[in-house]
């Protein structure tokens, strides 16, 4: 049997934040979560979250079923609140996997490897560490010729020759429980912080060893903004590598950041300045940016989207939006559509070969198919109280400056006339005109541009 337990009760001081640190978001999930998708891969029986500070905020960050909450009221240390486990883990035989919830870089693989080697040696206990460049701040890893831990001396605790000593626990381990059930009760304060630490059992237990991770960044824990950033850095270095392996170029990649569940096809050229959120998809051949924000959104396949946002929107094949184009509220648009200059669509609903090429606001509305819309159409979607639809048929084209007041169904081949307001449903085949005739006055000014009389 196999439990996961992850620690997450702690506030986090050092992040100077009012919300619980594990609930520090990075690149789109809470460290948490992050922590616990890596957990799930492993299909533990058991998976165990220990809350402490700010316990509801936390436990309402899980929606996943199957996860068991163990309150640790006082944060008293690390080892405390793995006392927290024997309650819950009474009855439990196997491994526990003890994951911190501050730790996000960690694969699901070496956490495997963890549990593989550590069953193969019948260890009582099996650490995760590393070397790292600048170990500072965590515990001091110190072993015999055999890999076996002899202790793990606390930064704080170590004396100044301990601490040039760059092997590190990266806080994660795993256990024999019932060697730890053992061991537990057997802990002390006797430390510089006053507190129980879980790094104290070690001394309880006979065959402890240490595994070494090789790519040493996955240990990093974050207690400040400055490793939360870092961590940003290398968790985007990690979606960078892997989608140009799968054949998307990327210009100045520093500047392109991504998240974990975008999808791109091959021959996706992403240019500089594109951020890629969400469950957002890109097909083959389709080019993004320079500067352009993308959140859960589908683009279709030799598309061209330029200094432009959208948000929870799709378009089809070979379109092109912006530059300057802002599409959200689950707009969809179909193949072969022009998406312009500073045109905005919210819910919008578009056929195919349809254009909004200029200074639009598409809101609430349903566009056939080649529809084409002129420079500045605007649906007027609100009056004050609610919003209405507007439906453009196959063919119709709308004038320069035109306002269609909605609720409002324009038939298919119409034109309306350029400044024109539209207030009433419009037949098919049908001309829209409605302005204000014009007066011309004619020789109203002299040569030199002086009034007449
Ligand atoms: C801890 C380890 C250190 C290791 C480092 C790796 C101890 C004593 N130290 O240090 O050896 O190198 O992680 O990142 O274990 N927490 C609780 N309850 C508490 C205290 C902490 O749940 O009472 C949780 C925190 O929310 C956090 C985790 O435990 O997720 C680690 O606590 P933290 O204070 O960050 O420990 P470090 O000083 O980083
Ligand atoms: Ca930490």
């Amino acid at each position: 049997m196999l439990a996961i337990a992850i620690l997450a009760a702690g506030k986090g001081t050092r992040m100077k934040s009012d919300i619980p640190k594990v609930l520090q978001p990075l690149a789109g999930k809470t460290l948490l979560q992050r922590v616990l998708n890596t957990a799930k891969a492993l299909q533990p029986d058991r998976q165990l979250v220990i809350v402490g500070y700010g316990s509801d905020r936390v436990r309402q960050s899980i929606l996943d079923p199957g996860v068991e909450f163990v309150e640790q009221a006082q944060q008293l240390g690390t080892g405390h609140a793995i006392q927290q486990l024997l309650g819950p883990l009474e009855q439990f035989q196997g491994e526990l996997v003890v994951l911190t919830g501050d730790t996000p870089l960690l694969r699901q693989e070496t956490i495997q490897e963890l549990v593989t080697t550590h069953r193969h040696r019948g260890a009582s206990a099996t650490v995760l560490t590393a070397l790292l460049p600048d170990p500072k701040g965590y515990g001091r890893v110190f072993c015999d010729g055999q890999n076996r831990i002899e202790c793990i001396i606390e930064d704080r605790d170590c004396t100044n020759a301990q601490r040039q000593n760059r092997r590190v626990s990266a806080g994660v381990y795993c256990f024999n429980w019932q060697e730890l059930a053992a061991a537990l009760p057997k802990l002390t304060t006797n430390n510089d912080q006053k507190e129980y630490y879980l790094t104290e059992v070690f001394n309880y237990m006979p065959l402890v060893y240490a595994l070494d991770i090789p790519d040493y960044e996955e240990s990093l824990g974050i207690n400040d903004r400055r490793q939360l950033s870092h961590a940003y850095e290398v968790l985007q270095n990690r979606l960078r590598q892997k989608w140009m392996q799968e054949g998307v170029t990327m210009l100045c990649p520093e500047t392109i950041t991504l998240e974990d569940e975008v999808v791109l096809a091959p021959n996706v050229i992403l240019e500089p300045q594109t951020h890629l959120r969400g469950k957002t998809q890109v097909g083959a051949n389709t080019t993004i940016g320079p500067n352009s924000l993308i959140e859960n959104s589908k683009i279709g396949s030799d598309c061209e989207v330029r200094y432009s946002v959208m948000i929870d929107s799709t378009i089809g094949d070979n379109c092109r939006v912006g530059p300057f184009a802002h599409l959200r509220g689950h707009s969809q648009v179909g193949d072969q559509c022009r998406i312009g200059n500073f045109v905005e669509l919210k819910n919008t609903t578009i056929g195919n070969r349809t254009n909004a090429a200029h200074l639009s606001y598409l809101g609430d509305a349903t566009l056939g198919n080649q529809v084409n819309i002129g420079a500045g159409t605007i649906t007027a979607n609100y009056d004050g109280f609610a919003k209405h639809k507007t439906i453009i048929q196959d063919g119709t084209k709308t004038g320069c400056n035109s306002v269609l007041i909605a609720p409002i169904t324009i038939g298919a081949n119409c034109n309306i006339a350029a400044g024109t307001i539209v207030t009433e449903n419009v037949a098919s085949n049908s001309l829209v005109i409605g302005r204000v005739r014009p007066e011309i006055k004619l020789d109203y000014y002299d040569s030199s541009g002086k009034k007449q009389k």
